[in-house]
């Protein structure tokens, strides 16, 4: 008897530590860290996220475990029984509905993206990539932007892909997913930095990454045009003036949340399935230090090509992973059948992410609504997928349609500026406050298993003072930096 529940307990801490590892090892990563880095001033944004994971991002990481596990239901109902629980006021449920929503955002442009990852799968297998240089390789990234018809059925297909493990409601199943997958992917990523290191510029690529430069980071270049706007600095403008900006620091600290999937229930979700006693701060750790790896690894990877082909930007945007890493396959030898190899591992990362973006807001159908799995999930899918499609034509019909109700920025940028920079700093701030000061402290040590342990009151500490202080303070700066 006790042999099997020991067993089970087991288990159980795994596929928590699988599957949230699932959810955290993603797009994020590999292709959205590296292009951050490269737009917004390279060590010095480096510095400033790992200082937001160490300091935010693990602090509030526990948190949402510890809401997940004690709560044990979808996020928003989870919600619901704690402020019962605690006496509190319903508003405190808005964390549970703020991240159905961003859950449905995120995914919106997430399946995009890996649907040009899936498309790329195809484009290295057929050899495209074969010899190509750094303009030919743009040039066929280029052409894919400006397909829709391509673009379509891979972000519909991403979509299905997604629906049907949630549908299917196999969130265990995708732990043996993360268990295969993942060591593949690292192994991938050392081959790549191997590469980097023997053709690319790995020296250039280590000082634009870990050498920070603090200008590049907090001040802009301006200039006010003929017709009496405030401008980004361009060739042709000659009084360009120097101001100080909090937009990359906010940037930084948006995807310390982004990346460890926090601040919307999805980690909350999966901590529902994670035994009472399993140790909350040792597996959160494990999963931070893993997550920061594959991130770091992808960046020198990709820089170290990048700075050995003068063709590609630094801050060449979300094309900065399509536009460097085929250089490689095309040149290595056996490139062409370890390129889609590699793609197909990015896009596996991608889809373990984005079922824990929907699974929130499907539980939260089924639970209350008494909906079958199958119809929550095509509500759900269905309109990140439709809203997909305004993220998709971004790059190409709609890139010049910046409205000022999307304070003018494109669909696809305005969604990831919502998500990342708005609602997960928001719901992570909110979580550490109803943490550290609305629960009982003694339901939280108890929870945490860790009652009058030294590090549980630094914990406590950092959770009750330093988190939430960070992020409310670098959103009031980044919020009149924006107005002014
Ligand atoms: N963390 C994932 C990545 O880095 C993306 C992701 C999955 C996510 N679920 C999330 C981001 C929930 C924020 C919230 O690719």
């Amino acid at each position: 008897m006790s042999q099997q529940k020991i067993h089970g307990v087991w288990s159980n801490s795994w596929i928590f530590v699988l599957a949230a590892t699932g959810s955290a090892v993603g797009l994020g990563n590999i292709w959205k860290f590296p292009y951050m880095a490269g737009e917004n001033g390279g060590g010095a944004f480096v510095l400033v996220y790992l200082f937001c994971i160490a300091l935010i991002g693990l602090p509030v990481m526990m948190a949402e475990v510890l809401l997940g596990r004690r709560g044990r239901m979808s996020p928003v109902n989870t919600m619901k029984r704690l402020v019962e629980e605690g006496g509190l006021h319903g508003a405190w449920t808005s964390i549970g509905w703020m991240g159905v929503f961003a859950g449905l955002f995120i995914m919106s442009f997430y399946s995009v993206v890996a649907g040009w990852a899936i498309n790329y799968v195809i484009t290295t297998a057929s050899g495209t990539f074969n010899g190509a240089d750094a303009e030919q390789v743009g040039s066929i990234w280029g052409g894919l932007l400006n397909d829709n018809g391509t673009l379509l059925l891979w972000h519909t297909t991403f979509s299905i892909m997604t629906g049907v493990i949630v549908a299917l409601g196999v969130t265990k199943g995708l732990g043996a997913v993360a268990r295969y997958m993942m060591p593949f992917l690292i192994l991938a990523l050392f081959v790549l930095l191997a590469y980097g290191v023997m053709k690319g510029n790995m020296a250039a690529g280590l000082d634009f990454l870990f050498n920070p430069d603090f200008s590049k980071l907090l001040y802009k270049y301006v200039e006010v045009n003929a017709s009496g706007e405030t401008v980004a600095c361009s060739g042709e403008l000659i009084h360009c003036e120097k101001q100080l900006t909090y937009e990359p620091t906010l940037k930084a600290l948006g995807h310390a949340f982004f990346t460890l999937s926090l601040g919307m229930g999805a980690i909350m979700a999966y901590g529902a399935y994670m035994p009472d006693h399993s140790n909350v701060a040792k597996t959160v750790v494990t999963i931070g230090i893993l997550d920061t790896v594959i991130a770091l690894v992808a960046g020198m990877a990709i820089f170290a090509i990048v700075f050995a082909n003068p063709e590609v930007s630094p801050a060449g945007g979300p094309g900065l992973m399509f536009q460097s890493l085929p250089i490689a396959f095309g040149s290595m030898a056996g490139g062409q059948i370890f390129g889609t190899l590699f793609f197909l591992l990015v896009t596996v990362a991608a889809w373990s992410s984005a079922v824990s973006l929907i699974e929130p807001g499907v539980a939260w159908l089924v639970e209350n609504k008494d909906y079958n799995r199958w119809v929550a999930t095509l509500i759900l899918a269905g309109s990140a997928w439709l809203l997909g499609i305004t993220a998709m034509l971004s790059f190409n019909v709609l890139s010049e349609w910046t409205p000022i109700f999307l304070f003018g920025k494109t669909p696809f940028n305005f969604l990831d500026f919502l998500t990342s920079q708005l609602m997960l700093p928001l719901g992570g701030l909110f979580i550490a406050i109803f943490v550290g000061w609305k629960m009982s402290k003694t339901i939280v040590a108890q929870e945490m298993d860790a009652e009058g342990h030294p590090l549980f009151e630094i914990w406590m500490f950092v959770l009750r003072y330093i988190s939430p202080v960070l992020v409310g303070v670098v959103f009031v700066f980044a919020l009149i930096d924006s107005l002014s």
